[in-house]
Formats: C-alpha cells, sequence, structure tokens
C-alpha cells in the first residue's frame, strides 16, 4: 500500500496519530492533531498543551513552535496552522479555540534582544482569543491581547491590543473596520 495514495484526511490523521504517539511525553494533547505535510519542529522546556482536532498543514515550510524554560503554550481545539507558522513562547503565549493562522505568521512573546544597553528585553504574555483570523505574514508582538472574532489582515505588525470583532492592518496595525458577530459563531473555510 502506497501511503501517498491514502485520501487526504487519511493520511493527516495517521501521521498526526504518529506525532502524537512519539511526542506525548512532552507536549499534553486533548487529541493527536492532524498533520499535512511536514511535521512540526517542538522545542519545549516548558509546558505545551494542543486542545482537540488542531490541523498542522505544511507543505512546503515546517513550523517552529517552542516554549522556553517555564514557558507556558496553550493552542485551543480547532486551531488552523497553515505553512511556516513560528510560535516563541518565553514566558506565556494563550491560543483560543477555532484560532486560523495563516502562511509565515509569527507569534513573539518576547522580543529576545534589548533595545539599548539601559533598556530590559521586553517580555510580556500574548493572549489571542477565540476564532481569530490571522493573515498571512503578519507578526504578533509581545503583550498583545487579540478579542474574539478579530482579523489581522495580511502582512500586519500588531504591537497593541486589538478589539474583539475588529479588523486591523498594517504596520503597525490600525484599525480599519469593526463587525457584528454572535459569541459563538465559527469563521468558516
Ligand atoms: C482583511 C481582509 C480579510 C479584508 O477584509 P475586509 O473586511 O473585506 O476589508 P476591506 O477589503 O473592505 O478593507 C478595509 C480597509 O482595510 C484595508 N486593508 C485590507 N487588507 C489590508 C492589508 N492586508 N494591509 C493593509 N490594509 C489593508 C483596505 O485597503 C481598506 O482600507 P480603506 O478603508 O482605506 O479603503 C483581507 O484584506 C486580508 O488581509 N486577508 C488575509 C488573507 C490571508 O492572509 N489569507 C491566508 C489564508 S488563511
Amino acid at each position: 500500500m502506497n501511503f501517498e495514495n491514502l485520501p487526504r484526511r487519511v493520511k493527516r490523521r495517521a501521521s498526526g496519530y504518529l506525532f502524537g504517539l512519539l511526542k506525548q511525553a512532552t507536549i499534553t494533547f486533548a487529541s493527536p492533531p492532524m498533520i499535512e505535510g511536514y511535521w512540526p519542529k517542538i522545542a519545549n522546556a516548558g509546558t505545551m498543551t494542543f486542545g482537540n482536532r488542531c490541523i498542522f498543514s505544511s507543505a512546503r515550510m515546517r513550523h517552529l513552535i517552542s516554549a522556553g524554560k517555564n514557558a507556558v503554550l496553550e493552542i485551543g481545539h480547532h486551531a488552523f496552522l497553515n505553512d511556516g507558522v513560528n510560535i516563541c513562547a518565553t514566558q506565556s503565549i494563550t491560543i483560543g479555540n477555532f484560532v486560523k493562522i495563516a502562511d509565515m505568521v509569527s507569534i513573539f512573546d518576547s522580543d529576545f534582544h534589548p533595545v539599548a544597553p539601559d533598556q530590559p528585553v521586553r517580555q510580556k504574555p500574548v493572549i489571542i482569543g477565540d476564532n481569530v483570523w490571522i493573515g498571512a505574514n503578519s507578526i504578533i508582538l509581545a503583550g498583545v491581547r487579540i478579542g474574539n472574532h478579530a482579523v489581522i489582515a495580511a502582512n500586519s505588525v500588531v504591537n497593541t491590543d486589538v478589539p474583539a470583532k475588529s479588523v486591523v492592518a498594517g504596520t503597525p496595525a490600525r484599525l480599519v473596520k469593526t463587525f457584528d458577530a454572535p459569541d459563538g459563531w465559527v469563521r468558516g473555510g
């Protein structure tokens, strides 16, 4: 039997199940993720939790997901990560349920380097609400909180909090609109 010829959903479940078996000592899973393409590169010296039915898709480029010593990274249920996502927790990153993270997005809770000799490295938790959609190539910086249902337009650099049910865009990201959505709404697609 050729693994490549199996249906996509079977391949991603099988790949995720194997990944879950091998990584269960270091990561807490509500259920094994579904993996399409390359396995994520995981570096966990802290606590890492993945919710139910997360999908990691990486046809071109691996995800890099790390939690440093004593850091906590929580990814909620039904998260979708597209190609080459980079999530680095040095303190705390919390990602809600049904969050869609597009290609090449980076999420950092630390700047990692000081700006000047008398300036400490900025390091602050990141909190991303439920049903947030983060557009391709965006960067979420330390200390940012993103409200439920918010949309981060492609190529945005987010350095301040984003209200729930809003769209922000640009560098630095600015509010471009707000919209209505019932609390339990899950974005399709
Ligand atoms: C944000 C987005 C979803 C459009 O949302 P929308 O509600 O239809 O918004 P509009 O197109 O009406 O744009 C609203 C304003 O934001 C601006 N805007 C939208 N996307 C922008 C972006 N990526 N960067 C800068 N400005 C942007 C528009 O120019 C417009 O500005 P204006 O009011 O001055 O004319 C879309 O532009 C986007 O970025 N999609 C991400 C796609 C993606 O990354 N997909 C990956 C696969 S998951």
